[in-house]
């Protein structure tokens, strides 16, 4: 396994690859890994000859009160569980090379990124399109690998390859949860042991409201109104949101359709922003 910290070295190393006729996968991630990141790692591994995990906290999809400057580090043991799942190389740009002085060009999607987090995160989208664009034009991957736990940000990714013609194909895998539900994120490392029990809520009232549909409750209204209540009742959790959305769109759903409609969260565990999704 080589690590690369090159931009440059990034580019040339990946169109030799690609000149050698090896089929590319690449998973973007921020570092701090997980079993959700090793689960896309293990994806691409099967679907590729050479594996590419690129790890870089993207400092512009932070906004300035956002977690940048805090967000959790574990170089070491990323190394370590790279090496152990197959991975090729690692690609762990610095943010100079990324953006260096005088960096202005953006991309910017319009139309699923606009609602949920959208809304309270003004410019995080913008900020990852742009981040996997480089990443992809760097790359040049044949297929690349994101978790359905950020579901509006697959959204965004599909659609900015659709819209721009970027050739490599997107690959959703579900999500990875702990034993007990909770959905796993390099943020759960923020929580203390109250407001994580609090916490199991999240996924408690997802799995509830997968429940209610089951049942036959298709009213939207009705599931928003049980999840919102069950995630009151805990003392550290704040909504910043509950929505019935199109999985692929994230549009606002009328109504509930089985297999396509979506519940998409973000709620504030005291300061820690977490966010969860389940598929009706
Ligand atoms: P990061 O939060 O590190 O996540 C990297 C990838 O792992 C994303 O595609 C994310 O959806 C996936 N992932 C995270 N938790 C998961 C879980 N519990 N189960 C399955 N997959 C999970 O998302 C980012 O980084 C960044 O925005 C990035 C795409 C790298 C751009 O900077």
């Amino acid at each position: 396994m080589q690590i690369i910290k090159s931009v440059e070295e990034m580019q040339t190393i990946a169109m030799q690859l690609r000149f050698g006729g090896n089929l590319i996968s690449l998973v973007p991630t921020m570092g701090c890994l997980h079993e959700g990141h090793i689960s896309l790692i293990r994806k691409a591994r099967e679907k590729s000859d050479k594996l590419i995990v690129s790890i870089f906290v993207n400092p512009i999809q932070f906004g300035p009160n956002e977690d940048f400057s805090k967000y959790p580090k574990d170089w070491e043991s990323d190394v370590e569980k790279c090496h152990a799942n197959g991975v090729d190389f690692i690609f762990n740009p610095s943010a100079e090379s990324m953006y260096p002085s005088g960096f202005s060009s953006y991309v910017g999607e319009s139309f699923v990124s606009s609602g949920l987090c959208g809304i309270s995160r003004p410019k995080h989208f913008r900020g990852v399109a742009t981040v996997c664009l480089k990443l992809f034009n760097l790359v040049r991957p044949d297929y690349s690998f994101f978790g359905r736990k950020d579901a509006q940000q697959c959204a965004v990714i599909k659609k900015m390859v659709k819209d721009l013609n970027i050739p490599t194909e997107v690959f959703i895998v579900d999500t990875v949860r702990e034993s007990d539900g909770l959905a796993m994120s390099s943020r759960n490392r923020y929580l203390s042991k109250l407001q994580r029990e609090d916490a199991l809520s999240i996924s408690k009232a997802l799995f509830k409201a997968k429940e209610l549909v089951q049942d036959g409750v298709y009213n939207v209204d009705r599931i928003i109104a049980e999840i919102t209540h069950m995630l009151s009742m805990k003392r550290r959790l704040r909504v910043i949101y509950v929505q019935v959305v199109d999985r692929e769109t994230m549009e606002i759903a009328q109504k509930i359709e089985s297999g396509t409609s979506m519940v998409c969260l973000a709620v504030w565990v005291e300061s820690v922003r977490l966010i969860d999704n389940i598929i009706l």
